[in-house]
């Protein structure tokens, strides 16, 4: 797709050099350059992609989709936007907060852990395609501990009445003072590990997403915190 002009200031802004103030402020001051000549203008057209664009005398390395990583909190819905309830939008810092963006994939409301928000629909459709085999790793706190039969189970197939599941891998592991259920799977289906759970007479009290992939939750971040991926972590989901 063609790219259309855009303002230098949003330019800046949308590759994350700064909120669209802090950007005027660079533009004014002297320090960027439109192909090697100072802009002072937060109105010049530039091209994106095409431009040669530096800031204090680096260039800026374009990237056309945003990739936001969000260690999502308890209480908010994966939606763009909703009437009633809170969503992972609302939450999303302002400075990345472009047209287009979406959560990819979604997890419960009650569900904490690795969320990516992303305007890159067609990342979002290979990440989520359960052709493409990119395993989701969750950690459950669940009502009773997990036996070999259960692990058996979740191995060959969990069937519901109406909906079969592929098969799942599942184990349990000491992390600190307490034993977690770990699940990988690489299918996304409606409250799915909780189902499955359900199916071996089972529930899960607590539920984490805490890998995409090759791609782990970056555990310095807070509920709620968010953050840039860079291209290593975005190229780490389909390794
Ligand atoms: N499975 C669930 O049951 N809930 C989630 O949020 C994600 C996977």
């Amino acid at each position: 797709m063609q790219e259309k002009p855009q303002r230098l200031d949003k330019f800046l802004t949308s590759q994350n050099i700064g909120s669209r103030r802090e950007a005027i402020k660079l533009i004014k001051s002297g320090k960027v350059k439109i192909d090697g000549e100072i802009s002072v203008k937060p109105d010049a057209k530039i091209m994106p992609g095409f431009t040669a664009v530096k800031v204090d005398g680096k260039f800026v390395d374009y990237q056309k989709y945003l990739y936001v990583m969000m260690n999502k909190p308890k209480g908010l819905i994966c939606a763009t936007e909703d009437r009633h309830m809170q969503t992972v939008l609302d939450i999303l810092p302002e400075q990345w907060r472009r047209k287009g963006m979406f959560p990819a994939g979604r997890l419960d409301k009650d569900t904490t852990g690795l969320l990516i928000i992303t305007d890159d629909g067609d990342f979002a459709h290979q990440m989520l395609s359960p052709k493409k085999h990119v395993y989701k790793l969750y950690k459950a706190v669940t009502e009773r501990r997990i036996t070999d039969n259960d692990i058996k189970k979740f191995e060959l197939g969990i069937k519901e009445t109406n909906t079969e599941f592929a098969p799942a891998e599942l184990w349990e592991e000491k992390v600190g003072e307490r034993s977690y259920a770990f699940v990988k799977i690489r299918e996304g289906k409606f409250h799915q590990v909780k189902r499955m759970f359900e199916v071996t007479g089972n529930a899960v009290i607590e539920l984490e997403r805490v890998q995409i992939g090759e791609l782990p939750l970056d555990t310095s971040l807070d509920y709620g915190e968010c953050k840039i991926m860079t291209k290593e972590e975005k190229d780490k989901i389909f390794k």
